[in-house]
């Protein structure tokens, strides 16, 4: 069916088609809905020229003239809703300012470390640096050069892990000394923090792995006042100023002569509790004059320097500070214990 009515329909439906596919709005899809089927707009003002056509031609032309009205009214809605996706994608990558903010779960030190780094801290104030030494050792280093008799108990089999190449899982930080000793003269004024390991079997105050720091000082002249005065600083920085800490004779290989350090209960302030088991002191650290016999597998003229050795565990004081009772909450790694610290 063709005739001018017709004709100007079907050309205005594809101008139409054409702007409503450029269109970026729907403002300007309304502006073509409104041109061409508002009340002064086209098709009203074709409907109204219907009646001049000849009526044999009326139904055809009547037909035909919805067909493009059809389709147009198609073309709209089409728009519209390609239009309204493109908003709703817009939306859904913008910044909404009024959403509730992400907590981001922030991780923290395990109580363990946080004690090393804090010991650390503390003994690099006093004017030591840090030195390190492999967890995998040599027999030379943990034991014999550390004056370790061969019938000491330690090097058990049954105390110490072994390989099967004959070196071991260092039983102590002690060995550092010895790495740090061979590889430079004196003076030395080092800590060694690190992990160490025996055969023990894991109950609340004992870990087949736990942690030490050891210290060493060499120079000339060095004497026991000198200790005792670096850790009863250690220990006034580490728990407060109140503590008061006694040395107690004591054996090891590796010192002559020997101690053991205690601090005043920091529970009871020395009053008697259960951690100290009624008698005011805390076992803190083991330590002592570096034997002779060491100075002399290291390559130290004896008579030439002196010096000072300690050693203590970590998790004893980690377990203090934060009042734990068992060593294995330090090691199971549940959240709801390491949210604490
Ligand atoms: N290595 C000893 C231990 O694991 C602790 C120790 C004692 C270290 C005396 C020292 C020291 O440096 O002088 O039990």
């Amino acid at each position: 069916m063709s005739n001018p009515i017709i004709e100007k329909l079907r050309a205005a439906v594809a101008t139409a088609a054409t702007r409503l596919q450029e269109a970026d709005n729907s403002a300007a899809i309304e502006e073509v809905r409104i041109e061409m089927l508002g009340r002064k707009g086209l098709i009203p003002a074709l409907s109204k020229e219907m009646k001049d056509v000849p009526p044999e031609q009326r139904k055809a032309t009547g037909m035909a003239f919805n067909e493009a009205k059809d389709q147009l009214e198609q073309l709209l809605a089409a728009a519209l809703d390609r239009i309204d996706a493109a908003a709703t994608a817009a939306a859904a990558t913008e910044l909404d300012l009024t959403l509730p903010g992400r907590r981001w779960s922030v991780g923290r030190k395990h109580p363990l470390m946080q004690v090393m780094d804090d010991c650390v801290a503390i003994f690099r104030r006093l004017g030591f640096i840090v030195a390190d030494g492999p967890e995998i050792e040599t027999v030379f280093n943990n034991f014999d050069a550390l004056n370790t008799p061969d019938d000491h108990p330690s090097r058990d089999r049954g105390d110490t892990f072994y390989f099967a190449d004959g070196r071991l899982l260092r039983t102590q930080t002690s060995p550092v000394q010895i790495r740090v000793m061979t590889a430079q003269p004196p003076p030395v004024r080092i800590v060694a923090p690190g992990r160490t390991f025996r055969r023990d079997t894991p109950d609340a105050t004992h870990s087949m792995n736990f942690h030490q720091i050891e210290g060493l000082y060499i120079d000339d002249q060095v004497s026991l006042g000198d200790l005792k005065c670096v850790l009863l600083k250690f220990a006034h920085e580490m728990f407060g100023p109140d503590v008061g800490i006694r040395m107690r004779p004591h054996f090891f290989p590796f010192t002559e002569p020997s101690v053991e350090v205690d601090f005043s209960c920091i529970m009871c302030q020395g009053k008697g509790c259960r951690v100290c088991k009624n008698s005011g002191w805390l076992e803190i650290a083991g330590a002592g004059m570096v034997d002779p016999n060491v100075l002399t597998n290291v390559g130290y003229d004896p008579e030439q320097c002196s010096g000072y050795a300690f050693g203590m565990g970590i998790e004893r004081i980690a377990m203090l500070r934060y009042r734990i009772n068992d060593i294995r909450f330090l090691y199971e790694n549940d959240v709801r214990f390491l949210q604490q610290f």
